[in-house]
């Protein structure tokens, strides 16, 4: 098959660190690693040892069920009981990338992955080192982003060190996370493409393969149970509460001024334009406001550079929620203590 084309082209250039961390793997052990959204935890997505151990690390709830990361649409095919044409269709626009699709699985994986559901979310990663740790392991990997659970997701390799020194055999260093954000998870519901979290893969980019996309209405109306187990924790969040203020720089601004007023030692994330103008004691910066692309790369390494003994409280503005800004408002709503509406 085409696949396999593709898998002994990447085989030839396989460098020990990959063949250490896939024999790791095949051993049943669990290893971090890089892909193109964040950093994931993976493990033989076949071997309930394994899955134990990537939940044990990351201290996740058990009812959370994982990702598993393919090499091919015809591997797909080898965990499921069929792959209807609307996802087939999904597959080839966006694998290899950051779209995980969600299908009834045919119980060859272990059912510690799927967290006992009837489905399985497979993903096909873009990133080269990810793709040849699949290639060298030959096994489906489950895998995780590679945080402590509630924390941020890694996007570069010191984020998996300070989350899980001493709690996994191996990171695989492979530099930044291109996106930075996590993969968007889809379920094909007949001909609706359902999206259960909103991440790499727009929803405009998923209108061009099917005119029904639509959002979990439970990801907007707080009351209903989501569709995706992982969006009911609480996620991503920093060290020091988060305070998501609607608006631009003068609303942010008079936040900022009102804490400063309470003796709140206060940092903010802003954007390139607005460096030095917030007022709050510490500033780190995201990007250009309109590069949605860059803020989405910069937003877990921000939120992990606030640390509680420099600062009480941190505030950021809104984002618009078209495009990769969906994705960077759903992560900032869910890291948040929630949304100040601004008086100014
Ligand atoms: O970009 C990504 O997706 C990264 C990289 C490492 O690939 N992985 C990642 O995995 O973010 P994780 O476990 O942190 O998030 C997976 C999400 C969770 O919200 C989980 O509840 C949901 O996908 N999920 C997994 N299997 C599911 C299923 N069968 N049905 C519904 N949601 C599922
Ligand atoms: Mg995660």
């Amino acid at each position: 098959s085409v696949g396999k084309v593709v898998d002994n082209a990447v085989n030839k250039s396989i460098d020990p660190a990959i063949e250490q961390a896939a024999a790791l793997i095949r051993g049943g052990e669990v290893v971090a690693f890089p892909t193109e959204t964040v950093y994931g935890l993976g493990g033989d997505a076949t071997n309930d040892a394994a899955i134990k151990r990537i939940f044990a690390a990351k201290g996740r709830p058990a009812d959370n069920p994982l990702i598993v990361h393919v090499a091919s649409v015809e591997e797909a095919a080898d965990y499921t009981r069929d792959i209807p044409l609307l996802a087939r269709e999904l597959m080839d626009a966006f694998w290899p990338g950051p779209l995980t699709i969600i299908l009834p699985h045919n119980g060859t994986l272990s059912p510690l992955v799927t967290a006992g559901l009837d489905t399985v979310g497979l993903r096909m990663p873009a990133h080269p080192v990810a793709r040849q740790l699949i290639a060298a392991t030959g096994r489906p990997l489950a895998a995780p982003s590679s945080n402590r659970s509630g924390r941020p997701s890694p996007t570069e390799a010191a984020h998996v060190l300070d989350d899980l020194n001493g709690r996994i055999p191996m990171i695989l260093d492979g530099g930044s996370a291109g996106v930075g954000l996590e993969s968007t998870v889809v379920e094909v519901i007949g001909q609706t493409v359902m999206v259960l979290r909103p991440g790499g893969v727009t929803l405009e980019e998923l209108r061009q393969v099917s005119s029904d996309v639509v959002v979990d209405p439970a990801l907007s109306i707080a009351k209903e149970a989501p569709r995706s187990p992982g969006m009911k924790y609480t996620h991503y969040a920093p060290e020091v509460p988060l305070f998501l203020v609607e608006g631009e720089l003068d609303a942010l601004k008079q936040a900022i001024e009102e804490a400063k007023l309470d003796g709140a030692r206060t940092g903010a994330l802003v954007v390139d334009e607005w460096l030095g103008l917030s007022g709050a004691d510490q500033e780190v910066t995201l990007g250009k406001r309109v590069d949605l692309h860059a803020i989405g790369r910069e937003l877990y390494r921000a939120l992990r550079e606030f640390k509680a003994r420099d600062v009480d409280i941190l505030f950021t503005c809104t984002f618009p929620d078209d495009h990769l800004g969906g994705a960077i408002m759903n992560r900032l709503t869910k890291a948040s203590e929630g949304i100040q509406k601004s008086d100014a």
